[in-house]
Order: C-alpha cells, then sequence, then structure tokens
C-alpha cells in the first residue's frame, strides 16, 4: 500500500483539471447491462472504484475493454444475475447494478454493500421503494433476492433524497411498458448525467434535477457513446487546496454551477473567485475567517466536501460551527488533524472549530476516502514533513491526485509502504 509524503507550507499556484466523476461514472456503468448492446463511455475516471465496478461487470459476464481514452462496454452476452459477494463488500454503490440487472432480467441477487465507514448506511429505502413497484425481496441472512414479473406502474415518495435509491429505481423502471414518478427524488448533477445516458440510449426519463422524476418505460435501448461529467467533488477539493495553502489557482474543466455552494462558502472566508465557463479562478492571499456550513443534500453544501472544508476552517480566524446532515459518522477524520493542532469540539452531528494560526506536521492514518484527501490538504498547509498513509480509501475516488497537486507546485509523492 501507498503512503503521501508531504513537505507543506508551499502556495500553491497555476493550473490544473478535474477528471471524470466518480459518482456519475458508477450508476451509468451499471446502466450499460440494461441495453444488451455495445457502449463506448469517455471520461471515465482511473480509480479504484471504477475498477471494481468494472470487475462486477465482467463477472457478470459483460465483455469490457479499455481503450486509451475509453471504456468498451457490452453486454451483449451477460447472463449472471447475482452480482459476486467479495465486491459487492468493497463498494457500496454496487447496490445500484441490483437495479440494472433487474430492468433486464427481472431479477438479481446480492448480499449488503459495504463501503467507506462514514455512518450506518442502510438501504431501506431502496429495497421499501422496489417493493413498491413491483419487486418481490426475499431477504435472508447472507443475500438479496429479488424477482418480478414486471415492473409497475406507481407514483412512489422517497422519505429522504437518497442518490443511490433515486439512481437504482430509475434504472430498474427503464425497460417495460409502466410509467413511475418518484417524488422527493434527489436532484444530483449525477443524477442528471445518469438520465442524459440513459435517454442517449433511447430511455424516457424526464425531470432529472428536480425532485420530481418520470420513468416511461421503453422496449428496447440501442449502442451508444457518451462522455461522462467532470467530478465536482475533485474540483472543490483542488479549489480548496489552493485556498489552504493561500495560494493562486486557476481549476479547468469545471461546471461552475455545481459546486456553487462551495464558491460561496470560499468567497464567505475571504477568497477571490472568478469564474469562466468551465474554469474556476481561486486567490486566497488575504487572511481567511471562520464561517458556519450546514451539508444539506444538492443543491446545499455537499456532505463529500465537507471534511476538506472543515480543514480548511482548522486555520481561519474566528469560530466555525459545521452541521453534518447527511452522514452521522463524518467527523472521525478530524482525530488525526487534532494531532496537528487543530482546535475542535465534536458534540453530535456539530463540529466547533476555533481556527488556530497554524497547524504542524505529523504521521497520519487516512480512515475514510473524503477524511484522507482532507488529510492531504492538511500535510499541504503545515510546515514540515506529514506522511499519509493507509491510502487505499483515498485511491478509490481520486485519479492522481497527488500529480493534480504537483502540478500546481505542491511537494507530494507516492511511496511504497506504510
Ligand atoms: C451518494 C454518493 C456519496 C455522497 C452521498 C450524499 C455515490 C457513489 N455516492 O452516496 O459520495 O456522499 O450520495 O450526497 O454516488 N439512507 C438511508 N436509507 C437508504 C439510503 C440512504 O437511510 O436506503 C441515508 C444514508 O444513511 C445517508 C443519507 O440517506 O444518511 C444519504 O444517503 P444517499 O444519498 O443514499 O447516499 P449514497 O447514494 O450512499
Amino acid at each position: 500500500m501507498y503512503r503521501y509524503i508531504i513537505n507543506g507550507g508551499k502556495k500553491l499556484y497555476g493550473e490544473s483539471y478535474v477528471s471524470g466523476s466518480k459518482n456519475a461514472s458508477l450508476p451509468i456503468l451499471a446502466a450499460c447491462i440494461i441495453s444488451g448492446k455495445t457502449t463506448k463511455l469517455y471520461n471515465v475516471p482511473d480509480i479504484e472504484d471504477v475498477r471494481i465496478t468494472l470487475e462486477i461487470l465482467k463477472d457478470l459476464g459483460c465483455k469490457v475493454k479499455k481503450e486509451k481514452n475509453k471504456i468498451i462496454i457490452n453486454s451483449k452476452y451477460m447472463t449472471e444475475t447475482t452480482i459476486p459477494e467479495n465486491l459487492m463488500r468493497k463498494l457500496r454503490s454496487s447496490v445500484i447494478i441490483a437495479g440494472a440487472i433487474i430492468a433486464r432480467f427481472k431479477k438479481a441477487q446480492f448480499s449488503y454493500p459495504g463501503g467507506c465507514d462514514i455512518g450506518s448506511r442502510p438501504i431501506n429505502l431502496h429495497l421499501e421503494n422496489f417493493k413498491k413497484i413491483g419487486i418481490k425481496i426475499n431477504e435472508n441472512t447472507r443475500y438479496i433476492e429479488c424477482s418480478c414479473d414486471k415492473i409497475e406502474s406507481k407514483n412512489i415518495e422517497l422519505d429522504f433524497p437518497s442518490v443511490g435509491a433515486t439512481e437504482n429505481l430509475i434504472l430498474a423502471s427503464v425497460l417495460g411498458t409502466q410509467e413511475v414518478v418518484i417524488k422527493n427524488s434527489a436532484m444530483e448533477p449525477e443524477i442528471v448525467d445518469l438520465a442524459q445516458f440513459l435517454n442517449r440510449m433511447g430511455a424516457n426519463v424526464y425531470g432529472a434535477g428536480t425532485n420530481v422524476i418520470k420513468i416511461k418505460g421503453v422496449t428496447t435501448l440501442k449502442d451508444t457513446s457518451y462522455k461522462i461529467m467532470p467530478d465536482r467533488i475533485e474540483a472543490g477539493t483542488l479549489l480548496i487546496a489552493g485556498a489552504i495553502t493561500g495560494g493562486m489557482v486557476k481549476i479547468n474543466s469545471i461546471i461552475p454551477e455545481h459546486i456553487s455552494p462551495v464558491l460561496n462558502k470560499l468567497e464567505e472566508v475571504g477568497c477571490e473567485i472568478k469564474i469562466s465557463k468551465n474554469a474556476v479562478y481561486l486567490n486566497a492571499n488575504q487572511k481567511l475567517k471562520a464561517v458556519n456550513i450546514k451539508t444539506m443534500p444538492y443543491p446545499g453544501f455537499p456532505t463529500d466536501l465537507q471534511p476538506l472544508f472543515s480543514t480548511l476552517l482548522t486555520i481561519c480566524e474566528g469560530t466555525s460551527i459545521i452541521s453534518e446532515n447527511i452522514f452521522e459518522n463524518r467527523f472521525k477524520f478530524m482525530q488525526e488533524i487534532q494531532r496537528m493542532g487543530a482546535q475542535i469540539a465534536i458534540e453530535g452531528k456539530t463540529l466547533i472549530i476555533k481556527g488556530v494560526k497554524r497547524l504542524h506536521s505529523a504521521d497520519l492514518e487516512s480512515t475514510d476516502l473524503r477524511g484522507g484527501a482532507a488529510m492531504v490538504l492538511a500535510g499541504l498547509c503545515a510546515k514540515g514533513t506529514t506522511r499519509v498513509s493507509n491510502l487505499k480509501y483515498l485511491i478509490r475516488g481520486y485519479e492522481n491526485l497527488d500529480k493534480k497537486l504537483r502540478d500546481l507546485g505542491a511537494d507530494i509523492i507516492r511511496e511504497e509502504g506504510e
């Protein structure tokens, strides 16, 4: 396993770019199953979560070919409907592959998914709403078995706008003659990307990006090619890296409106932000000050950037209050940042940060994907050498993060061994 060695204290300066979105790639890769045809996908990031998803697709019988800038998936000869347990445990989003398998074969079998330890992360919303559209569920201790004769026309309403449940229900409802309406659906840009992709294949998905999505079943889908949207969480990560080092950076291949709440908060702490069509420029040459943050479903402040922004706030003047409203266990990483001199207190879902002048270097152990990235950012701003180990989480979701930071002038190397 690798670790990062960071010699911190250098202001980041220059230009970098973001890769394709992890959270859009995963449901779109799953969706390739439904067509039974060939799909060419561009801008899929080369990250561990994508590799695991491709392993699952291959295990199910899809042919997967990786070329320089594209992945070609042929699902014509797929017959297997059980998601392998060992791979299912590695990846939470594997659960949405079930929706795609059900759409095509009217049955699927899978175990409970794994993923980062940031909360209990149940799948009750997926299963309850599967039942409402006519899918029978048989849960035993090891497997969940789903089957149906057909998907039924239904108006369903989610108790919470879960991203994964919305995606799973869209996927399951693509084929057939029914009409499924999902109220209180998640509105994340990744859902819009999934719907655009499905519609490009010939599906009828309306309203993605709003809180009511309508899926009218179709009988067949066709071959297609699609370019995955840019990763908004990586965009936020690189901009916050610029801010935490007091730097001046331009991050390209961004859709700025996807990260509006983050840009607003970066301005509120005192960064200068300039937005162009596909890029954001950030200048953090002023003293930065505390702000309060509440994570919310889109279009609110994204929970995935909370660890990174909270880390920035550890060196902002004043007291910041962060309310984490999506995942109940998402402050764990802060125990590591605390070892670098951060002054914090945690009360349930609230994190209170009293800004300090600087952090000092330390040897840190990554706890989860975004928490690990937050530790890298802390290392960039701390004077001295910081080592971040246990990178198995970080490589799940960031493509070449160290290289992109080096492009911005950071002194960071990836080294083998813990
Ligand atoms: C997706 C993203 C993840 C992001 C999250 C919230 C992917 C691969 N991952 O995760 O990066 O942090 O959205 O924006 O796209 N919940 C239930 N029951 C369910 C489903 C969810 O109680 O059946 C709860 C969860 O425990 C959590 C909240 O709903 O507290 C949000 O979860 P959800 O939106 O489903 O997140 P994911 O799809 O897992």
